[in-house]
C-alpha cells in the first residue's frame, strides 16, 4: 500500500512539474520522455524504480542486496558490485539486466511487469548523462581512493572506488582518440595521486590522465609494457610487453611532468620485469627471455646501467618482480620453473641469487605487503594465489579453488593496498570453456574478466567484481 501511494504521489509530482497533460481525466498521464530536457532523479527516474523495482529492491531483504529505493542506495550497489557506471549504459548492470538477459528483460523473467523499451532507453539516457542526482551530482565524482585496471582486449579502464569497492566510472580509449583495439596493459599512478599513466600495447603509447579522465600528455612507445613509477625523481619507467614478437632492444625512461621520451639501448634483449626501490637510488629490470637482472643509478645517470647480473642455473621466463619494504630483497616470478627467485640486493654492486620459493604454475606479479612480511603472488596457470611468508621463506598457502569457478581464473596483476588490508587481482578469465561463470547471461559475458578482492586477515575472498574482457595491470592509490 506504501508503495502504491508513494508512486502516485511521484507520478503527479512528476507530472505537475513538467507540464499536466490537456486530458484532465486521465489520473497518471504517461510521461513523454522525449519531452524531458533536464532529467531530475526524484522526478523521472525514481518514480520508475518505484513502478518496477523496489517491490523486490527495498529496504526489506533487498534482492542481491541491491536497494533501488534511493539515489544513495542505488549507487552502493550489490553485495556483489555496482548497478551503473556513471556515463557508461552499455556496461552498466542495471540497464543490460533490462536489455541483454538470456531469459528476457529483468525482472519479467520473474513473472513481473517490466519497463518498456521508451523508459529502458531513457534510463540509458540518464546514466549516460552521469547518473545524477537532483543535485545534479555524478556518483563518485571526488572519490580519492581508486584502484585503475587494464581491461586489455576491451580497450577499457575500469576505475574502482576502493572504499565500497565498486566500479565507478569506465574510460573507453577508442572514444577518446585512440585505436579500436589500443590493449592498454599497465597502469601506475603517481605518488600525490594526481595523475596516472597507462601503457598501450596496440597504439604503441604511453599516455597520462588526470584525476578527471582527461588525457594530459602521450609518447609513442612501441609494444610498451610495464611501467615503474621513481618515487621522487620526475621519472617513469617503461619495458616491453610480451606479447609481440620482435620488440624494441631498449628502456624507456620518460620525463613525466613533460612526457618526453629517453631511449635506453641494452645489451640484452626482452625487458620486462621493471622495478623501482623504496628509496629511488635503483631501478631493477630483468630480461623475460634471458636470465639476466640490471639495475639503473638514478644518482648517477638515469639512463645508464649501472650494474648487470647474471642469474645462474636453467633457462628461465622472468615475467615480474618486486622489491621489500627495506629494499633489501627482490622477489622474481619466474614463470617455468614454478618458482619465486630471492635476490639480496640490500648492496647493488653485489647482487646474489640466495634462495627460491615454490609457489604454484606460471606464477605473475608478486608484491611485498607494506611490513615486509608477505609476498602475494598469482599463480596464472593454477588459478590459485600463493602466500609466501618472508622469513621462514615458503608457501603458508594458496587462495583459491584452483579451477577458476571462485574468480581466480587466470589471475595477471596483483596489487596490495597501502594499509595491507586487502589484495586485489586481476582475472583474465579468457580461456574458453571459461573458468569462472558471470552471475548473470548478458550474451556475451562469458569471458568477463573479474577483480577478486581478498581481505589479507583471513586471506580469502570478500568479493568478485565482473569487469570487462582480459584485465592486466593495475595500480592502486589510497590516502
Ligand atoms: C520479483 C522480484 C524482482 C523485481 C520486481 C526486480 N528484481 Fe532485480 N533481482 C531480483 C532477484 C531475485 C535478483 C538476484 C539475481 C537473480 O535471481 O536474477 C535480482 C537481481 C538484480 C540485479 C543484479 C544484481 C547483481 O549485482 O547481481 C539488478 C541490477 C536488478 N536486479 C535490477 C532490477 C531492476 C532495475 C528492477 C526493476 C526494473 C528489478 N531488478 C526488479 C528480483 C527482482
Amino acid at each position: 500500500m506504501k508503495f502504491i501511494l508513494l508512486f502516485l504521489m511521484t507520478a503527479f509530482l512528476g507530472s505537475s512539474l513538467i507540464g499536466c497533460k490537456k486530458d484532465a481525466t486521465s489520473i497518471t498521464p504517461p510521461i513523454d520522455y522525449s519531452q524531458i530536457k533536464d532529467i531530475n532523479y526524484s522526478v523521472h527516474v525514481q518514480p520508475l524504480f518505484n513502478r518496477y523495482c523496489t517491490s523486490c529492491h527495498g529496504a526489506q531483504s533487498p534482492a542481491a542486496g541491491l536497494q533501488l529505493d534511493s539515489w544513495d542506495n542505488l549507487i552502493r550497489g550489490s553485495q556483489y558490485g555496482e548497478a551503473i557506471i556513471p556515463f557508461d549504459e552499455s556496461n552498466s548492470l542495471l540497464l543490460e539486466m533490462l536489455t541483454k538477459n538470456s531469459n528476457g528483460p529483468h525482472p519479467g523473467e520473474k513473472g513481473r511487469p517490466v519497463p518498456d523499451s521508451i523508459e529502458t532507453q531513457f534510463l540509458g539516457r540518464w546514466i549516460g548523462e552521469g547518473a545524477r542526482n537532483d543535485d545534479s551530482q555524478i556518483p563518485y565524482k571526488n572519490a580519492v581512493n581508486r584502484l585503475y585496471v587494464c581491461n586489455q582486449d576491451a580497450g577499457i579502464i575500469s576505475i574502482i572506488n576502493t572504499d565500497t569497492k565498486v566500479v565507478i566510472r569506465s574510460v573507453k580509449l577508442n572514444e577518446i582518440g585512440y585505436s579500436a583495439n589500443p590493449k592498454p596493459h599497465d597502469i601506475v599512478v603517481e605518488p600525490g595521486g594526481e595523475f596516472w599513466y597507462v601503457s598501450l600495447i596496440g597504439d604503441g603509447k604511453v599516455v597520462k590522465f588526470n584525476q578527471d579522465y582527461e588525457v594530459i600528455g602521450e609518447v609513442d612507445f612501441p609494444a610498451a609494457g610495464l611501467l615503474a613509477m621513481h618515487p621522487t625523481k620526475d621519472l617513469l619507467y617503461v619495458g616491453h610487453t610480451l606479447s609481440l614478437p620482435n620488440v624494441p632492444q631498449t628502456l624507456g625512461v620518460i620525463q613525466r611532468s613533460s612526457m618526453t621520451l629517453q631511449e635506453i639501448s641494452l645489451p640484452f634483449s626482452r625487458p620486462h620485469a621493471l622495478v623501482a626501490d623504496h628509496s629511488g637510488k635503483n631501478i631493477i629490470f630483468s630480461s623475460l627471455v634471458q636470465s639476466v637482472l640490471a639495475t639503473i643509478d638514478t644518482d648517477m645517470n638515469p639512463a645508464e646501467i649501472a650494474e648487470l647480473f647474471i642469474i645462474s642455473g636453467p633457462s628461465r621466463t622472468l615475467v615480474q618482480m618486486n622489491i621489500s619494504p627495506n629494499d633489501r630483497e627482490i622477489y622474481l616470478s619466474s614463470q617455468l620453473e614454478e618458482q619465486l627467485l630471492v635476490v639480496d640486493i640490500s648492496d647493488p654492486t653485489q647482487i646474489n641469487l640466495t634462495d627460491s620459493v615454490r609457489v604454484g604454475q606460471h606464477p605473475w606479479h608478486p608484491k611485498f605487503t607494506p611490513d615486509g612480511s608477505r609476498v602475494y603472488v598469482g599463480n596464472n596457470l593454477s588459478h590459485t594465489i600463493s602466500v609466501v611468508n618472508t622469513s621462514s621463506r615458503e608457501e603458508k598457502m594458496q587462495i583459491g579453488s584452483g579451477d577458476g569457478s571462485d574468480g581466480l581464473a587466470e589471475p595477471h596483476g596483483l596489487v596490495i593496498s597501502p594499509e595491507g588490508d586487502y589484495v586485489y587481482v586481476t582475472n583474465r578469465n579468457k580461456n574458453v570453456p571459461t573458468e569462472y561463470t558471470p552471475r548473470h547471461d548478458l550474451g556475451s559475458n562469458a569471458n568477463s574478466g573479474t577483480v577478486v578482492v581478498i581481505n589479507t586477515l583471513t586471506n580469502s575472498i570478500e568479493k568478485v567484481l565482473e569487469i570487462e574482457k582480459f584485465p592486466s595491470g593495475l595500480a592502486i592509490y589510497e590516502e
